[in-house]
């Protein structure tokens, strides 16, 4: 069946992929950004998938967005929790700043995205909430104290959640991609990226339609009873 998806963050790097994966299975796809006017208008000439700016660290604009979407595409159905920034520094260095936009964006961007659609997911008894947590959610990361507290809060949500709507046709699920090549990864220094693949072993980074293909499945009708999961995509990098 096809449906209505949000992906936030839904024009670049592992959420483009994501957007036009859903795509693909026939759904009718919205893809928010943040600030990058020309990717997403490239994104959209592209694909042809509609873009939507709004900032999900602020629950009034991201409602206010969804509800917009909702007028444009029709009820959400199956919504990606994907925006996310990296802001990395020792914890010695770590400013209340930098610990604050990560937690803004990741964490409560999360419960912003998902709040304003989940009511609509209870009535109509079907709902996909798929958050892209990270594989540094699992293990830490040194300079990502404040990134990795977001990405376990993650697992905590989809937990919860998958309690609260298993009885209404709602499945909340996580994936942890591992080090993925997007350009969050590139941007990190080229030498701690070259000891990072080292410590990957199937020896490569990850590419983004690996993460968007296990979202699709996620967000088909086929995976009812996976449901509160984290499915981690790391090359084996880092098992639970
Ligand atoms: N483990 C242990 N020590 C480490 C380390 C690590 N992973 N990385 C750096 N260090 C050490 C350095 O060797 C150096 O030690 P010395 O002082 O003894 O030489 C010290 O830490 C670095 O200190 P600096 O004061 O020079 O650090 P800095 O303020 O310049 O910060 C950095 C540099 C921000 C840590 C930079 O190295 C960096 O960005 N590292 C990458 C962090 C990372 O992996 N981020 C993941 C991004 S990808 C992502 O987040 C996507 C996803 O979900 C997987």
């Amino acid at each position: 069946m096809t449906r209505t998806a949000l992906v936030t963050g839904g024009s670049r790097g592992i959420g483009a992929a994501i957007s036009k994966a859903l795509k693909a299975e026939g759904h009718t796809v919205a893809a928010t950004y943040a600030g990058n006017d020309e990717a997403a208008a490239a994104f959209t000439k592209e694909t042809g998938i509609q873009t939507y700016k709004w900032n999900v660290a602020d629950y009034e604009e991201s409602a206010a967005g969804i509800a917009k979407v909702e007028a444009d595409l029709g009820p959400i159905d199956i919504v990606v929790a994907n925006a996310g920034i990296t802001r990395d520094a020792p914890f010695h260095k770590m400013t209340p700043d930098q610990w604050k936009e990560v937690i803004d964006t990741n964490l409560t961007g999360v419960f912003n995205t998902v709040h304003p659609v989940w009511p609509g997911m209870r009535e109509r008894k079907f709902g996909r909430v798929i958050v892209i947590s990270s594989i540094n959610g699992q293990k830490g990361q040194f300079a990502q104290v404040n990134y990795a507290a977001t990405k376990a809060g993650d697992l905590g949500i989809v937990k919860s959640l998958a309690q609260e709507g298993a009885r209404a046709g709602i499945t909340a699920n996580a994936i942890c991609p591992g080090y993925i090549a997007t350009e969050m990864v590139m941007a990190v220094p080229e030498k701690v990226r070259e000891s990072i693949i080292a410590q990957i072993p199937a020896g490569r980074l990850g590419e983004p339609e690996e993460i968007a293909r296990c979202v699709a499945f996620l967000a088909s009708d086929d995976s009812q009873f996976i449901n509160g999961s984290t499915i981690s995509a790391n090359g084996a990098q880092f098992f639970v």
